[in-house]
């Protein structure tokens, strides 16, 4: 594991945009993992501004987003293809034939997961997938719980996280209960994972992901076991760590 804490949110954003653009740079036809949520919008504001300042290319790269809400159509407001469309894609060189976006209104979701994985194998597998960790050390919408080689799949959420979308949606019937994802297992097979944390809320989730055991408990854990997991994190989300990284040197805090 490398694990790069920098000040705040502001230089996490700007390191992710360095590795990402590096990667897109060096490897026009790359195959990306994005993520939602609040964490990566930094970092995609700046990969609009590479676009737009020195015209960085994504007319050659292949998507694939981690997950999407179950019942939700790809132009609903909360679900993750509006946020990947309107935070993203809209404003760069991207067409719809490139991307991948798990589909909440799949009707046969099995077979709709098992083409969602096969894809992924044809497209030679993901270069960098970029990943945020929930609270709960979930990665993707693999809550606690979750099988530590599971693979796209449809999941029931944690209460808390059904609960904690509830605010966004105006209509409470809308409010989602399952989500497709991609498994713990398919999100280990992607040749470097960049992983993003930010805050004061993350701080004991990035302690047991980086410090803590391996366990289904934990599903970020996972990271452990990955050739290439490559951490960014905020200085308060490394705050409950033991240890404290430079430059690649890991040692107790208190030494
Ligand atoms: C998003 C995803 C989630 C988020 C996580 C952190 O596609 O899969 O695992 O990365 O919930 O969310 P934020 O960044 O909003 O704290």
């Amino acid at each position: 594991m490398l694990v790069e804490v920098v000040d705040n949110y502001e230089t996490l954003s700007d390191r992710a945009a360095e590795v990402v653009i590096q990667q897109i740079r060096e490897k026009p036809d790359s195959t990306l993992g994005f993520a939602t949520g609040g964490t990566p919008k930094g970092l995609y504001n700046r990969l609009i501004e590479a676009h737009e300042e020195s015209g960085l290319d994504f007319s050659k790269l292949t998507t694939f987003n981690l997950d999407e809400y179950v019942g939700l159509p790809p132009e609903h407001e909360q679900s993750y293809a509006r946020y990947m469309w309107s935070n993203l894609f809209n404003h760069v060189n991207v067409t719809e034939s490139q991307v991948h976006i798990p589909h909440g209104m799949a009707e046969d979701v099995d077979s709709h997961c098992q083409w969602y994985e096969r894809r992924i194998e044809e497209a030679g597998g993901i270069d960098l997938q970029i990943l945020g960790v929930g609270a709960n050390g979930h990665i993707a919408f693999n809550e606690p719980g979750s099988s530590l080689g599971s693979r796209t799949r449809i999941k029931t959420l944690a209460s808390k996280t059904v609960k904690d979308n509830a605010r966004y949606f105006e209509d409470q019937d809308m409010v989602p209960e399952y989500a497709i994802t991609m498994g713990v297992g398919t999100i280990m097979e992607a040749d470097e994972v960049l992983l993003l944390a930010s805050g004061e809320r993350k701080a004991e989730a990035m302690k047991k992901t980086l410090e803590g055991h391996i366990t289904a408990m934990t599903p970020a854990s996972m990271v452990q076991m990955h050739r290439f997991a490559h951490i960014v994190i905020d200085e308060e989300a490394a705050s409950e760590l033991d240890y404290q990284h430079h430059h690649g040197i890991v040692e107790p805090k208190d030494e």
